[in-house]
């Protein structure tokens, strides 16, 4: 049985004091469900603050949105993953559409950095995605196919708990428009068979698969009745406690 995750992505939203009035809220609402998981991944100067926060909250995890592969270093600006795992991460995001689009992200560095999550015992939520145009040429799959095999092929996990991979087509993103659940739980078996191929079917049962792209707390019951989807990637409908929290409670 996999257990549903609804994960925020704050993407570089939330100042101190509105994170705590939103973390807050948002733990009032949820407090009492049971049976489904919650990340929270805000920008890196709220790490600490949320993770006093969340602190003994069972079901609740910390989740960053990046990180740079090595431990440590002449890597101005860059954040490793024991400095993640000093601040109570247990998650972290590895190539969202938006830092391959906008920060030279390769199926390379996304490789790298997953190998460096996995290695300190960070669970990597891994993007795949198609643009609009591949879409439209009809090669989702082709596309999602080819970013799982060139930033998984070669990584080492022993049980499926240990990777979340997102399913976040890109024209869906902050957009309104989403992927209808049938769609998208399509493209979910294509995924789930493309893990098998790369770790074996029961590493790959395990693997919890999400849904992202402008996710609704009007849109959620849809996404989460299909089989093979396992939770949502939340961005803009997690910066308020009341949309996220109705999201958590789909
Ligand atoms: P929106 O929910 O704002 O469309 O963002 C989705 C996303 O990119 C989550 O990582």
């Amino acid at each position: 049985m996999r257990t549903p995750l609804l994960a925020a992505n704050w993407k570089m939203n939330m100042a101190r004091q509105d994170a705590h009035k939103l973390v807050e809220d948002l733990l009032a609402k949820v407090n009492g469900v049971s049976g489904r998981d919650i990340a929270i991944c805000p920008p890196f100067h709220l790490l600490a603050d949320i993770e006093k926060l969340i602190e003994g909250r069972d079901s609740i995890y910390l989740g960053a949105q990046d990180l740079y592969w090595k431990d440590s270093g002449a890597y101005t600006g860059e954040v490793s993953a024991p400095m993640l795992c000093d601040v109570g991460c247990k998650m972290v995001i590895i190539g969202h559409s938006e830092r391959r689009a906008m920060f030279a992200e390769t199926d390379q560095t996304c490789f790298n950095k997953i190998a460096a999550a996995i290695s300190h015992k960070l669970v990597p939520i891994l993007c795949v995605g198609e643009s609009l145009e591949e879409r439209e040429a009809g090669k989702t799959e082709e596309k999602v196919v080819a970013q799982l095999r060139a930033d998984l092929q070669g990584q080492k996990i022993e049980s499926g708990d240990q990777l979340v991979i997102a399913y976040e087509p890109i024209w869906a993103i902050g957009t309104g428009k989403t992927d209808s659940p049938e769609n998208a739980n399509k493209t979910m078996i294509i995924l789930r068979q493309t893990l098998a191929e790369i770790f074996g079917a029961e590493i790959a049962q395990q693997v919890r698969l999400l849904y992202g792209g402008s996710v609704k707390p009007e849109n959620i019951a849809g996404f989460m009745n299909c089989e093979e989807i396992d939770g949502a990637l939340v961005g803009g409908a997690s910066l308020k406690a009341d949309s996220f929290a109705k999201i958590v409670n789909y």
